[in-house]
């Protein structure tokens, strides 16, 4: 299974003619609420990847909106305390070329409690079990320390991307997810080369070029499957939570890979973020209509 201590936000999307310029006042073409949040997508991703998965998370006590999209979305709530902060959200602007810009208020995701930790954790076998997290949460270190001294494997989503906290946690870290620039910012802050970045497993993606993955056994390749675009918000999200569900399925890496960039290459056809994330039977589908 994959505990997931994750970010849950509304996300406020923009269609932008072009990105906004310093000082700049601009008239959006289309708006629209979706669900989102790298930590909602990531398990939402991981759920529709056929993965057992514990989401642990805040929102607001009395956000009806964010209560009924996470239950459409087929989330468990078990461990999603509704607190007196408000939800998270996040202005994002996606432009013609679907791109995005994206600015965060964390909110209710940065009252995470040790509490909520040890009781998502307790009666499960950490070695059995991955524990997934990212960086916009608070607790981030406290968990993955936590998590480590229970045994669990610890699978981190270094984004938002903060070099200082991404090394302090490397050692506690088996699958570090980054993508290519931020692997490279890692890398200079630690004074080795990429390919060196100590720990266990190392998934690097790479947008339209895909990803690779680096283990004990080499280094995996997988392309992005060729597609058109029309919004890439929550795209890595739905590549890392896809594999990640995958490859604790059946541990074959090469598969995993193949199957999280499908998913990520349907998730950027459609528009939002957790709302375009494709059921396993779609991306098996995908992949059987490439080998054709
Ligand atoms: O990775 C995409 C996500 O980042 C969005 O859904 C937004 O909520 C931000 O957390």
């Amino acid at each position: 299974m994959i505990i997931n201590f994750g970010s849950i936000n509304a996300d406020l999307v923009y269609q932008v003619p072009h990105m906004p310029r310093p000082g700049e006042t601009l008239l959006a073409l289309d708006h629209a609420k979706h669900l989102g949040g790298k930590g909602l997508n990531q398990s939402v991703a991981a759920l529709r990847s056929g993965g057992p998965l514990r989401h642990v998370g805040c929102i607001a006590k009395d956000d009806s909106w964010i209560d009924a999209a996470i239950s459409a979305a087929g989330l468990d709530q078990t461990y999603i305390d509704r607190i007196d902060t408000p939800t998270g959200h996040a202005i994002i602007y996606v432009d013609p070329d679907a791109e995005n810009e994206i600015v965060i208020f964390s909110g209710a995701n940065q009252c995470l409690t040790m509490d909520m930790v040890a009781k998502a954790l307790h009666g499960l076998n950490g070695p059995d079990h991955w524990v997934l997290f990212q960086n916009e949460t608070n607790l981030t270190g406290e968990i993955a320390r936590y998590a480590k001294d229970h045994g669990f494997k610890i699978a981190y989503s270094a984004a938002p991307f903060s070099p200082a906290l991404a090394t302090e946690l490397l050692p506690l870290t088996d699958l570090l997810v980054v993508n290519e620039t931020e692997a490279a910012e890692l890398a200079a802050a630690n004074h080795c080369a990429v390919a060196d970045i100590a720990v266990p497993m190392l998934l690097v993606t790479l947008g339209a070029k895909g990803a690779y993955l680096r283990d004990a056994t080499g280094t995996l390749h997988q392309n992005a499957y060729p597609v058109q675009a029309v919004d890439t918000t929550g795209a890595g999200d739905t590549f890392l939570g896809a594999f990640l569900a995958q490859y604790d399925a059946h541990g074959n890496a090469a598969q995993a890979l193949r199957f999280a960039a499908a998913a990520s290459a349907l998730q950027v056809t459609g528009h939002g973020a957790a709302s375009a994330i494709p059921h396993k039977q779609d991306v098996t589908d995908f992949l059987k209509e490439q080998s054709k």
